[in-house]
């Protein structure tokens, strides 16, 4: 069968393949004295807390099933307004926000809507493999910037002005990012911005980690610099609810009609019982939940990162947010003797039976230097992964 030349251009997701292999060599040591310890995947351990859960059977029990608008459910749009203004002093109006399947959904729908076949779009390297894939399945080219722990693993004014062609449409950035767990520092923020808009480009930014800060400095949106900035969400990460496939996205008012012809054409809507259980995020008992969860996430990275450094797996930016540790694995893969963090992700799943992300997937600049753990794991875990790691390699 002939495949389209866009379907063949999106590489595979090496998360989801080297988590593949762990899930076998999991079952295989189950019983074993080391069961695997999974520090791969970015989604929380927790779950969605019980308001949230029991909005979600309500709705099913009282048959509130039926497709919503293609926008979301006026009601949801006006909570997420209500939790910018609460949580981060900054107005958004409920017109200009779009729910959707996830923030997967949303990129999808802002790439298709503003990136041309041949556009250009310029972002960091390391970032989230999806990002490029979605620009490339709008038949637009994603530019991968290698960026330094100078920069905090970002973009800054200086290179997004370097790098301006005839060709950029725009940049896609990602705060704080995943596999960094950095995010820019608000003015080199404004100051990007004001190079996008200088050139009449458009600034995505990827803000599914927002929530989730630990450092004040950083802890802002970019919706707070200017209204034509493009700001993607989700209830996936501090909200807990990755499976529920919800999420939104923040557009300029011009932009709202555009969008919804494409959600309503591609999606209908995001899911009803979803968007019904979502309500119940913005509750104070869910909130006082949410937060006493970014506390335990604050307080493994606070633990985890300090240990890695001690092993030698060095942290070279101190995460201010998400769940991520980037680490370098060179000293590491010389102890083990194997080169490159692709195999020394399968030596330490073989040989510990913990399952981390190699580099590969976040980039081309120095993919066989680094791994990404992730730190959504609980205490115990983490405390466990740190004694097996030291015995492999102290
Ligand atoms: C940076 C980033 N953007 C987007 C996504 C996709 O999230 P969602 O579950 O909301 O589709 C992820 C998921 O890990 C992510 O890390």
């Amino acid at each position: 069968m002939r495949v389209s030349a866009r379907a063949q251009r999106i590489e595979p997701f090496y998360v989801m393949e080297v988590a593949k292999a762990a899930q076998t060599l999991a079952h295989a040591v189950a019983g074993s004295a080391e069961p695997m310890i999974f520090l791969n995947i970015g989604e929380p351990d927790f779950t969605a807390p019980p308001a949230v859960a029991e909005a979600a059977t309500r709705a099913i029990a009282d048959g509130s099933t039926q497709y919503t608008q293609a926008l979301g459910m006026p009601a949801l749009r006006e909570r997420i307004s209500g939790w910018y203004a609460e949580r981060f002093g900054v107005q958004v109006p409920a017109r200009r926000i779009v729910v959707t399947a996830g923030a997967s959904a949303a990129l999808q729908l802002a790439c298709l809507a503003l990136v041309e076949a041949g556009d250009e779009m310029l972002m960091p390297d390391p970032s989230y493999p999806c990002n490029r894939h979605f620009v490339s399945a709008a038949e637009g080219t994603a530019i991968l910037i290698p960026t330094t722990a100078q920069e905090r693993y970002q973009l800054s004014s200086d290179k997004v002005r370097a790098a301006w062609g005839k060709k950029t449409r725009g940049v896609l950035l990602a705060s704080p990012s995943n596999p960094t767990g950095t995010s820019i520092a608000p003015e080199e923020l404004r100051r990007i911005h004001e190079v996008v808009q200088a050139h009449g480009g458009i600034t995505l930014i990827d803000e599914i980690y927002l929530g989730l800060s630990y450092e004040e400095q950083f802890g802002h949106t970019a919706l707070a610099i200017a209204d034509d900035i493009i700001s993607i969400n989700s209830f996936s990460k501090y909200f807990n609810m990755t499976g529920w496939r919800l999420g939104w996205m923040v557009v300029p008012e011009q932009l709202v009609p555009v969008i919804e012809r494409l959600a309503q054409n591609l999606f209908i809507c995001a899911s009803t019982i979803a968007q019904h259980a979502a309500l119940a995020c913005f509750e104070p008992e869910s909130i006082a939940e949410y937060e006493r969860r970014r506390a335990a996430f604050k307080a493994r990275r606070d633990y985890f990162i300090p240990e890695l450094q001690q092993l030698g797996l060095h942290v070279p930016v101190m995460p201010d947010g998400a769940f991520y540790a980037w680490a370098d694995g060179t000293q590491a893969a010389t102890r083990l003797g194997v080169q490159g963090s692709w195999d020394l992700a399968y030596a330490l799943m073989d040989r510990a039976h913990l399952a981390v992300t190699p580099g590969r997937d976040f980039g081309t600049h120095e993919p066989e230097r680094f791994l990404r753990f992730s730190t959504a794991s609980s205490m115990d875990h983490l405390q466990e992964a740190v004694r097996r790691l030291r015995a492999l390699l102290a």
